[in-house]
């Protein structure tokens, strides 16, 4: 194979549009080499990352205490199945219970994975402790949520591209608006509930935090009418937003916690579910499981990736760092900004419409040929969300791409 000799981003563009699905629409770019917080396409050239492979890099890119492991224990023990035991799989159990404080995990591999096991096991719960009548309970979400993209996951989405032509659908669950106090408890407090699945501030759907106080209602209304809390916190947690779980902004514990994308620092993929013994013990052998689940190297990976976050003080760069961010792009004096929001480095912009028609779409070209790589999510919004290793020259620098990069688009 003569890859990467001389070849540019052209022509690995036209290789994946050629033989490659198209259900994707990447911003072109073609990557060879990753660093901390930096990214090299195939011609050499040096760009900020500010996805973070929508937020998996938060250690950044090629930690090398992640690639070590990586390597050690890739020479020892990859995969055994749950067949049999395997010597990694309960120290790492042991491991991320008590660095969330849950008393069991299930590990899963994508963070879809862990949004279906979470929505199993609050079924089952329902059934088994809460007594529901067999094949009624029902799961409260909300309104512009994003939990990934199997069959049963996109029944309850409201964004046509994710579930247009893709029916029938599963049934049990019910939508809310969010970040709407009144329609939640009371969608809370009707019969037949098992739970209510949130992300604690909605990624994909373009950062949108909600009011303080949200979570805590959440909390407090399912501990009133016994049903569980299940936080969605793949793309929020792991210090992303400034706290380890974004729900520690509110102080509130989710009875099923669902962890994705950095759990392996964007290594390999890492998923995880958390849940006291009560919740989970309902899922007994043979009811649900994974052959790549639990493996070695994952359960590896995802220990290092997790005691990186709290060596490198991670939770408090993300908050301090964000603060910068977001006071930088507050300043920036442009009527192509029409809000600025986010906690800790996960954080976004709305874009006006500007010239002939152009979008969010246009100015992250810009920003890549700036030297910037960020995605717009929708029309009108970039998402912000670097490694969390960035440091204060670095966000200054980036801030810096941003706002001459946005002046320059009124001129
Ligand atoms: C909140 C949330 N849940 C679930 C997922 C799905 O994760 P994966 O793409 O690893 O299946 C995502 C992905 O962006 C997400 O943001």
């Amino acid at each position: 194979m003569n890859m990467g000799n001389n070849r540019g981003n052209d022509y690995y563009i036209e290789l994946e549009d050629k033989y490659g699905a198209h259900n994707y629409h990447p911003l072109p770019v073609v990557l060879e080499k990753g660093e901390g917080v930096f990214v090299w396409d195939v011609e050499g050239k040096k760009y900020y990352d500010f996805l973070s492979a929508y937020s998996a890099v938060n250690q950044g890119h090629c930690h090398p205490r992640l690639i070590q492991v990586l390597k050690d224990q890739g020479e020892k023990l990859t995969l055994t199945s749950r067949a049999f035991y395997n010597n990694v799989l309960g120290e790492y159990e042991k491991f991320v219970t008590n660095y969330f404080g849950y008393d069991k995990v299930l590990p899963m591999n994508t963070g879809v994975e862990a949004v279906e096991t979470a929505l199993k096991l609050c079924r089952k719960w329902a059934y088994q402790v809460k007594g529901l009548p067999e094949n009624q309970a029902k799961i409260i979400v909300v309104k512009d949520n994003f939990h990934g993209r199997t069959l049963s996951v996109i029944s309850f989405s409201d964004d046509p591209d994710s579930y247009g032509g893709y029916g029938p659908f599963l049934p049990g669950f019910e939508m809310v608006p969010y970040n709407d106090m009144d329609s939640m408890k009371k969608a809370i407090a009707q019969p037949n509930v098992a739970g209510v699945m949130v992300e604690p501030i909605q990624g994909e759907a373009g950062v949108i935090v909600p009011q303080d106080g949200y979570l805590k209602m959440i909390r407090e209304t399912c501990t009133e009418n016994n049903v569980l809390f299940i936080a969605d916190e793949v793309q929020t947690g792991i210090a992303r937003t400034g706290r380890m779980l974004a729900c520690d902004h509110e102080d509130v514990t989710p009875d099923i916690l669902i962890l994705g994308k950095a759990l392996s620092g964007g290594v390999l993929p890492v998923s995880a579910v958390l849940a006291n013994d009560e919740i989970m013990l309902c899922i007994k052998p043979g009811q649900h499981g994974s052959t790549y689940g639990g493996n070695p190297l994952s359960c590896a990976v995802a220990m290092e990736a997790l005691n990186v976050v709290k060596d490198e003080k991670l939770v408090d760069n993300a908050e301090n760092m964000g603060q910068i961010f977001r006071e930088r792009m507050r300043n920036i004096d442009s009527p192509l900004i029409t809000d600025v929001r986010g906690k800790g480095l996960l954080n976004a912009i709305d874009i006006k419409p500007f010239g002939d028609g152009k979008t969010a779409y246009d100015v992250c070209l810009k920003l890549r040929d700036n030297g910037l790589l960020a995605k717009q999510t929708h029309t009108h919004t970039i998402r912000f969300a670097p490694p969390l290793v960035i440091n204060e020259e670095q966000i200054n620098a980036c801030a810096d791409i941003i706002e001459s990069t946005i002046l320059a688009l009124e001129a």
